[in-house]
């Protein structure tokens, strides 16, 4: 028996249709069931959570192998095999701001780096942004936040956000603006380090299949 994490949310319906491709198919919609182990074809079945947890429940072997964005693979830091890059899900990691303000034309990310002064920075995704302005000197003060993250750039709660951009329309809507790019996203395939050895004759095939 293989299991596989499928995400919630954008990804689902695109995943679905790789491992359907690959002849796993499940025996309901994972859309409209509130089953969360859903049996498929193909000596298979579906675990369904957050993107987000995918990573944690492959690298503990609660589920073999899963799909999650690059985002959610690298903030996990979870140690896991990625060999297959969908190429759906494309979106970017971006750091944003209130449009025409301090930081939107970067001057406050040189004045914080120079004075020692921290910026306030919400995001979904707090190692991927502490390692980010880390590596440019920049002291942050990070909210970790877990959704509508723009809310927070522009209620004032914070300075700026680091969240996904896959069309721009929620930080157009918000008045808000990219400053920088910290990440190509897109979807991955993660399988647990074990059973790619130990599952190997079922996992090879359909590894074959899903890329
Ligand atoms: C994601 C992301 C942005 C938005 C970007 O949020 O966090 O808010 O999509 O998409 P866009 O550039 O096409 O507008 P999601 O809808 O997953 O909800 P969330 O705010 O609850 O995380």
């Amino acid at each position: 028996m293989i299991t596989v994490a499928l995400p919630k949310g954008r990804l689902q319906r695109p995943v679905l249709e790789r491992f359907a491709a690959a002849g796993i198919v499940p025996e309901e919609d994972p859309a409209t069931t509130r089953r969360l182990i859903i049996p498929a074809g193909g000596g298979a079945r579906f675990v369904v959570l957050k993107s987000g947890d995918v990573p944690l429940y492959v690298e503990r072997g609660a589920a073999d192998l899963g799909v999650c964005g690059l985002n959610d693979a690298l903030e996990s830091e979870a140690d896991l095999l990625t060999p297959i890059d969908f190429g759906f899900g494309k979106c970017r990691l971006c750091l944003a701001a209130p449009r025409g303000g301090k930081v939107a034309q970067q001057s406050a990310l040189a004045d914080a780096s120079e004075l020692g002064r921290s910026l306030r920075v919400a995001s979904k995704y707090p190692r991927l942004t502490a390692k980010w302005f880390a590596r440019r000197g920049v002291p942050v003060d990070l909210v970790h936040l877990s959704g509508s993250v723009e809310l927070a750039a522009v209620s004032g709660l914070t300075d700026a956000i680091v969240d996904l951009v896959e069309t721009g329309r929620t930080l157009e809507e918000n008045g808000l603006v990219v400053v920088d790019e910290i990440l190509q996203v897109s979807a991955r395939l993660v399988v647990n380090r074990a059973a790619y050895r130990l599952k190997v004759e079922e996992l090879l095939p359909l590894l074959e299949k899903l890329g």
